[in-house]
């Protein structure tokens, strides 16, 4: 009996979604964010005298997330990473008297280097995430991104709400927050998780998976290079935001990074980054 109301309520929740509007129903499981869960507390804890003596700040970013961090070809043919984290990277590193050292990897590695101490900071279009909060520590936000959940034009008149995917591929970044705004939002859809958010856009162009959760920021640029792809609706999020992260127990580092992050919004120097990096974007190499 108790079997049977259970699902029945799961028959009523599972009817009651509204287009666009978060299921009722809490998430099954929880597809991000894993590898952040299985970390200890025990990491090296760089400071500024670290880094002072280190002579680099190093910083690690997954330049696959263009205007935020991404690959062009210079001038002179070499690949460099650029994008508005990249000039807020270079400038903590002169705030801070050092050189920049950018080391590039998968959004999902970023977290485990930083409990590692491998890299100071994770400079990513980090979202100060509560679940991640618990684990380390996120600087004031720098820039509001946005979340969408993307579509095929072509698509558009067959989907218009969340619970059109019931059965289908919806696609999201491994570790991402989308991929937990996945989880919730379409949890009959079966979660393909990508590498790189260039593989979440390809399977959505491709047509391999009929919906994906990105960033607002990003599917707007995408959108200037694939106007076969729209934004279905944009996605509910409470913590939104870009943010630095950052090893607890760096609360020197961490004033530093807020520092120069005021200095940036307040001089409007941010707005420049973000406005440059949206220019050159379409140059961007996977
Ligand atoms: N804001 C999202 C998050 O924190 C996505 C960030 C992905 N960044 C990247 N460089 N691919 O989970």
């Amino acid at each position: 009996m108790k079997k049977l109301i259970a699902l029945m309520l799961v028959l009523i929740l599972a009817s009651s979604f509204a287009a666009c509007g978060k299921p009722a129903e809490e998430p099954a499981e929880d597809a991000g964010d894993s590898a952040q869960q299985e970390q200890s507390e025990t990491a090296a804890t760089p400071t500024i005298d670290k880094i002072k003596a280190a002579g680099k700040l190093v910083v690690g970013t997954s330049a696959d997330f263009a205007p935020y961090e991404f690959h062009i070809l210079d001038e002179n043919g070499e690949d460099k990473i650029v994008g508005f984290d990249m000039d807020l990277a270079q400038a903590i590193a002169d705030h801070i008297g050092v050189e920049l050292e950018i080391k590039d990897m998968n959004f999902d590695s970023i977290l485990i280097e930083l409990q590692a101490g491998t890299v100071d900071l994770g400079i990513a279009g980090f979202s100060p995430d509560p679940e991640r909060a618990e684990t380390f520590d996120f600087s004031d936000i720098y820039y509001f991104g946005g979340q969408s959940f993307a579509i095929l034009e072509s698509n558009k008149d067959k989907y218009t709400s969340y619970e059109d995917f019931t059965g289908l591929q919806v696609a999201a970044q491994t570790g991402s927050i989308q991929a937990d705004l996945l989880a919730e939002n379409t949890p009959n859809a079966s979660a393909v998780l990508l590498k790189t958010v260039p593989d979440v856009v390809m399977e959505l162009v491709s047509g391999k998976v009929q919906g994906a959760f990105l960033e607002t920021a990003i599917l707007e640029n995408y959108m200037k290079t694939y106007p076969e792809i729209i934004e279905m609706c944009p996605v509910e999020y409470d913590s939104e935001g870009s943010s630095v992260a950052i090893a607890k127990g760096n609360d020197d580092l961490l004033a530093v990074v807020n520092e120069v992050i005021a200095e940036l919004l307040e001089s409007g120097k941010m707005d420049e980054y973000v406005a440059a990096a949206n220019e050159i974007s379409d140059q961007a190499i996977a």
